[in-house]
């Protein structure tokens, strides 16, 4: 179980193949280039590097400026009608497979029982939104409003990011049905619904769906009908960006570039990998300007030029290396493989942060319809397959969306939680090496006490999670939201083309594994409750002899996955306290170098991520247009 989503990777016998139409109509390729000579030989307002939900959310917004130029470089190509993609039934096909994916591994991971875990990165246009889960989430309040509480920070709280939260999607309407309670209605306040991302609830539940949101419920967990409201916790049927209409996933390139395809001041240069930022000297001392990127497209190397910023989206494990690559991190990191320092900050590639999940498996009576069917039984694999090829619905069309958000309070005695924060407490003793760090532990440490935060996760997956042939399966889950672990990113080398090194830091503190084993023990309590036990023949993970706490960690350590939200590497802080960008999202050193992806994050937020990186884009856009309004009025 090397990454949580690989497990869904054995699911089908084969991949159907659908004729799915192409995302963007006639225009598709429009904006789209190979041609690295004609690209460099543009001089841009924008060079952005990375095609992903950073990358392509501000490149578009900053294109819908007037007079304004926008250049994109992505390794990776637009795989524009391709089902591995396209359907959402296919979740998991592209994880492992080099046309799509980076699969990045970390170095042996101590917290993890010494294995070498992958890390999957989409490398594509639309990046990891390409090949994600698809569950359309965000944080609550308080988590956003953590980001600001490091220093003055341009409104990066949870009122700042509400309406830029909202400017990415369009949901689909309330539709009802559901037997327990209705949960697919959300309160329209918070909703956006003018926005390139189409996000839906299901259109095809599994049988055990309904049994399970009751199990859950008679847990004690509560139903959450307003997650998007600033209040994550309880049980929630989520969205997932899904454009309903045709069953396909809905992502950066389908959602973001198709819109923006026929532009002309936009251009996308696909197939090509940045290596370096240019810097020059600024007339004022000890700062930096970006003028340009160094990359390379066939093996030759080209250089494309941005009059006003260059800004990397590449993403949590690529933009600190391109920082490092350029002469910014930390010093002596950059000396030993033979960089020269431009910039010393030596939190370039530090702290960074993730959910770790562990499953427990159950293989369910005969008869009961899950995803598994389309594995194991040819008859509904092709009935479900012209279904969707007719109709884009069905079970082809559909993911897994029951999860819940859980404070520890929803489902632990004062004694155990008292434990666990005896055991945060032995973190902030041993492991709060920097201002920064001990800040951060600081607000986690409340939010251990006042219990409205969630810090575990239960996704309920209705397939295995490692499936056994002709069986079906329900599979629980539970992660940790704020781990205590840091990992971190540093450059190996001074190639460019070489991967970085990644310590994830997985399981670390024990306070990590701790949680995930609380979370596990309350998965398997639920598992043992109607409706949802008689459907259950046996259970598969953990193995049934595995019992105490003692063997359930061990089981931990040895199973549990990312659930590749990897974030953090690049803070958005002051500097000098563990900051590398400010409130602008500019690297400290440098007039015009700005980072826009899931790296800035400063404090880790307990949701999937997807929507809150495609909302610090559309804010990063709406502050640069701001400034330049107002520059624009001054003279
Ligand atoms: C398997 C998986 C499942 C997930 N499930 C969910 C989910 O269900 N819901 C959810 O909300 N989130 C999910 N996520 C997380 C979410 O997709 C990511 O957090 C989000 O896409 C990160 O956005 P980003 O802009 O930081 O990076 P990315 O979207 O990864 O984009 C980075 C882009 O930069 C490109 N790039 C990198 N280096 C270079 C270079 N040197 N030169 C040129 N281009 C470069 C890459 O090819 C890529 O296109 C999942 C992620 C994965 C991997
Ligand atoms: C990877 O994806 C490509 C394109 O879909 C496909 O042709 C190839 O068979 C896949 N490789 C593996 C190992 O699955
Ligand atoms: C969806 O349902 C909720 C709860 O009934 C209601 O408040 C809201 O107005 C509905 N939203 C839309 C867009 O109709
Ligand atoms: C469980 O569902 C019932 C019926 O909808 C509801 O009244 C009750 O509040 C729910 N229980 C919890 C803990 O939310
Ligand atoms: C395609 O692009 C052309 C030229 O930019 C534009 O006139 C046309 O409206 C676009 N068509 C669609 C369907 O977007
Ligand atoms: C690039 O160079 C490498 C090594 O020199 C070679 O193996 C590869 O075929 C070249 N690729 C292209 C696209 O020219
Ligand atoms: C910089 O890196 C060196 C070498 O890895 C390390 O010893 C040092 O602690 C780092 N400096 C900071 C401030 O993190
Ligand atoms: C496949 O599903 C069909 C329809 O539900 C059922 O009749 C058939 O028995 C199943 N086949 C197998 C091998 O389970
Ligand atoms: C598609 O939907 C139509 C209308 O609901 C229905 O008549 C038809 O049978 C569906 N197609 C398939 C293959 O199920
Ligand atoms: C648990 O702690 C809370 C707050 O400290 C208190 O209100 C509650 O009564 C305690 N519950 C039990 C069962 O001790
Ligand atoms: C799965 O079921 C089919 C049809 O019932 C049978 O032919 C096959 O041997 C089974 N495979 C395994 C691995 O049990
Ligand atoms: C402190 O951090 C180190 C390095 O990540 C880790 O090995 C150790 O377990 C941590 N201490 C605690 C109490 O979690």
């Amino acid at each position: 179980m090397a990454s949580l989503y690989h497990l869904s990777a054995v699911l089908l016998l084969s991949i159907i193949p659908f004729t799915t139409s192409t995302a963007c109509g006639i225009n598709s390729t429009t904006a789209i280039t190979t041609d690295a000579q004609a690209f460099s030989a543009i001089e841009f307002d924008y060079v952005i590097v990375g095609a992903g939900a950073g990358g392509l959310a501000i490149a578009t917004r900053l294109a819908e400026i007037e007079g304004t130029t926008v250049g994109i470089i992505e390794a990776g190509v637009f795989h524009d009608g391709d089902p591995v993609i396209d359907v959402p039934g296919n979740v998991g096909q592209a994880l492992g497979n080099s046309t799509y994916d980076w699969s990045f591994e970390t170095i042996p991971q101590p917290g993890a029982a010494g294995r070498i875990l992958t890390l999957p990165r989409g490398k594509m246009l639309g990046g990891s939104t390409g090949i994600n889960n698809m569950a359309w989430t965000r944080a609550s309040r308080a988590e956003y409003d953590a980001w600001e509480s490091f220093g003055p920070n341009n409104g990066w709280n949870w009122d700042g990011m509400l309406p830029h939260l909202k400017q990415p999607v369009d949901v689909a309407p309330n539709r009802t049905g559901l037997p327990l309670v209705d949960f697919e209605m959300y309160e329209p306040t918070f909703e956006g619904f003018s926005g390139p991302v189409s996000a839906s609830f299901n259109a095809w539940y599994s049988d055990v769906f309904s049994p399970y949101l009751a199990a859950a419920n008679s847990s004690g967990i509560p139903s959450n009908l307003d997650p998007d409201a600033g209040t994550t916790a309880g049980l929630m049927n989520s969205r997932s960006n899904v454009e309903r209409d045709t069953g396909t996933r809905s992502y950066a390139a389908s959602a973001y570039y198709c819109s923006h395809a026929s532009q002309p001041n936009f251009r996308v240069l696909v197939n090509s990998q940045a290596i370096r930022v240019v810097l020059k000297k600024a007339t004022l001392p000890g700062l930096y300007v970006a003028t340009g990127v160094e990359f390379v497209s066939n093996n030759n190397t080209y250089t494309a030029m941005a009059k006003k910023d260059v800004i990397l989206s590449a993403g949590t494990i690529q933009s600190p290396q391109l920082l490092e690559l350029s002469g910014i991190g930390n010093s002596s990191i950059l000396k030993r493989v033979g960089i020269e320092p431009l910039i010393d900050l030596p939190e370039v590639g530090e702290n960074m942060q993730d959910h770790v999940f562990a499953p427990a498996q159950y293989q369910l009576k005969p008869g009961i319809l899950t995803f598994d069917a389309l594995r194991i039984n040819a008859t509904i694999a092709a009935e479900q397959s012209a279904i969707y090829a007719q109709n884009g619905t069905g079970m082809f069309s559909g993911t897994d969306s029951a999860l819940s958000f859980l404070p520890l309070d929803l489902f632990l005695d004062n004694q155990t939680i008292g434990s666990l924060i005896d055991s945060f407490d032995t973190v902030v003793t041993e492991n709060s090496t920097s201002v920064f760090r001990k800040a951060q532990y600081e607000i986690q440490k409340d939010w251990l006490r006042q219990g409205h935060v969630p810090q575990s996760e239960i996704i309920m997956w209705s397939r295995g999670a490692a499936p056994l042939a002709n069986e079906s399966y329900i599979t629980l889950l539970s992660g940790v939201l704020h781990p205590a672990s840091r990992g971190s990113v540093h450059v190996g080398s001074k190639d460019p083309l070489e991967r970085p090194v990644i310590n994830a830091g997985w399981l670390e503190a024990d306070f990590d594994v701790l949680v995930v084993l609380q979370t596990l023990k309350f998965a398997l309590e639920i598992a043992t409750l109607e409706p949802l036990v008689s459907m259950i023949d046996s259970r598969v993970l953990p193995p049934p002899d595995i019992q105490d706490d003692q063997a359930l960690i061990e089981f931990i350590r040895e199973n549990a996955a990312s659930a590749s939200h990897p974030m953090g590497t690049i803070a958005m802080a002051p500097r000098g306290s563990g900051g590398v960008v400010d409130g602008n999202l500019i690297v400290y050193g440098t007039t015009n170098l700005r980072v826009c992806d899931a790296s800035i994050i400063p404090n880790g937020i307990g949701t999937h991520l997807q929507s809150t990186i495609y909302g610090i884009g559309e804010k990063l856009a709406a502050m640069i247009q701001d400034a330049q309004n107002t520059a624009d009025c001054d003279s």
